[in-house]
């Protein structure tokens, strides 16, 4: 036995590790984090081995109940981890072949724990999406649920932050959903390269062993086999896209949580949010802060900082393993846990917040907000669009001078700008009637936001949520 024959890797050896370096290099503070699934790839892995004849049937059962008791003893808290075995894998190895001798120093044969951690990785990226996804529903439901009793409530639609034109409420709540939506099939289509079983690449040349791979994948409910060692052992491809997924996940979150913060303000009045997602101040008695909403906005810089680590990370990795890849690791857990923790906070706020209806009607007069519809009224009659555009802007400058809405403005005062004005114009000023001309697919049209909801309802009573 060599000096370091605590290690794994110790024959060799004839130093024993710097205690320092032990610090410097461990992972398991972190990593310990996927015993779950590295139990999991080594019980697939074994089965393999029995079933090509490179341990017997009765090694074979020894190691998986092996395994199976590591996995309570981490899961009652009494497993010891401790620096100078690394990391999780080597850990429950150790653990392993202290329970068994040399049935346990059976185990890794055939593999190398470069695709070890890559194989867990990738179990643990395939749950965390499916967490991830089952969030992300959870918001949508919360969003579609406020939808039929804020159905005629008509806000503000804007550009720039300045007054555009009219919106439904379920309009703005369904422009989420479809966000979301997207990210969701981001998740989905980035699942489909995680689902890809890199165990049995060994090292980063493959094994002389005559292993199964597709039999492994096949345990594991991977849906393809990595082609070349090389790439399997030195991909990190997938935990990017994860974390570039989750950064747009946090993105969308955070223009919602902008929106939030603007409306809830004594500004714009819009929004009553619920008490139990504020928070107060310590030393003004007054305030109802939106901490919460803030934090969401300020935790994406997290989300996003995390795909700037890894994309540096790879940057000129030569091939295969290096053990920056361990570096990997944090960043994703942190995405995944701001992700699941914004995600959390953000289905019970949407449900919870009030619209403040009465705030909202009577600012609608401002901002000109029918001043499009009124352009479009024009151009059905035969205007050109430039020359209607021309004319409703001379008009809006007319009804600033008399600080009055279109609507307004009398029928006279119409005519000196462009004489073919009729009476029938006061059917389509104000935001109601303006809402009502609406006709475009995907507009605000009523017709059109009953469709949405009527869609969305239908497509999230057939995709499970995070509770079912
Ligand atoms: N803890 C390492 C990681 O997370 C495991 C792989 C170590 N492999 C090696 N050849 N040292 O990447």
């Amino acid at each position: 036995m060599g000096i370091v024959a605590s290690k794994p890797w110790g024959g060799v050896f004839a130093e024993a590790t710097d205690r320092r370096v032990e610090k410097f290099t461990e992972s398991v503070s972190f990593d310990r984090r996927l015993y779950a699934q590295d139990i999991r790839g080594s019980i697939a892995h074994v089965e393999m081995l029995a079933k090509v004849g490179l341990v017997s049937a009765e090694e074979c059962q020894q190691i998986i109940a092996g395994l199976e008791a590591i996995r309570g003893e981490i899961e009652q808290g009494t497993f010891a981890f401790r620096i100078e075995l690394e990391d999780v894998h080597m850990h429950i190895e150790k653990a392993l072949i202290d329970r068994l001798g040399d049935v346990g120093r059976k185990l890794h044969t055939g593999r190398s724990r470069n695709d070890q951690v890559s194989t867990d990785l990738r179990l643990w990226v395939r749950e965390a999406i499916d967490t991830v996804n089952g969030r992300l529903v959870d918001l949508q439901a919360a969003f579609v649920s406020r939808c039929a009793a804020d159905r005629d409530c008509i806000l503000p639609g804007y550009t720039h932050t300045q007054r555009a034109q009219p919106v439904l409420a379920p309009h703005y709540w369904l422009a989420y959903c479809e966000k979301f939506e997207r990210d969701r099939q981001r998740l989905a289509d980035c699942r489909r390269r995680v689902n890809t079983l890199t165990l049995g690449t060994a090292a980063l040349a493959g094994t002389t062993l005559p292993i199964d791979r597709h039999d492994v994948a096949r345990r594991l409910g991977f849906e393809a086999v990595a082609g070349n060692s090389l790439d399997a052992s030195s991909d990190r491809d997938f935990a990017l896209e994860f974390a570039f997924v989750l950064s747009l996940v946090g993105e969308h979150l955070s223009t919602w949580a902008e929106e939030w913060i603007l409306w809830s303000t004594s500004e714009f009045r819009f929004l009553k949010l619920p008490q139990a997602f504020c928070t107060g101040s310590s030393i003004m008695p007054q305030k109802i802060n939106p901490d919460v909403l803030e934090l969401v906005r300020g935790k994406t810089a997290r989300l996003v900082g995390n795909v700037t680590r890894l994309q540096v990370l790879l940057k000129g990795l030569p091939l295969a393993y290096n053990r920056d890849l361990q570096e990997d690791k944090e960043a994703i857990f942190d995405s995944y846990d701001t992700v699941v923790a914004c995600l959390e906070v953000a289905a019970p706020l949407v449900a919870g917040a009030t619209l403040n209806r009465d705030a909202i009607a009577a600012g609608l007069d401002r901002g000109y907000l029918d001043a499009t519809t009124l352009m479009e009224w024009l151009i059905k009659r035969n205007v050109p669009q430039r020359t209607a555009h021309e004319i409703v802007g001379r008009l809006v400058r007319k009804a600033t001078e008399r600080e009055v809405p279109l609507a307004g403005l009398a029928l006279n005062e119409f005519q000196e700008i462009h004489a073919a004005i009729d009476p029938s114009i006061y059917e389509i000023l104000g935001a109601e009637r303006a809402i009502a001309a609406f006709q475009s697919y995907g507009s605000t049209a009523p017709q059109e936001v009953d469709r949405q909801i009527a869609l969305w309802t239908e497509r999230l009573q057939s995709t499970p949520t995070s509770a079912s």
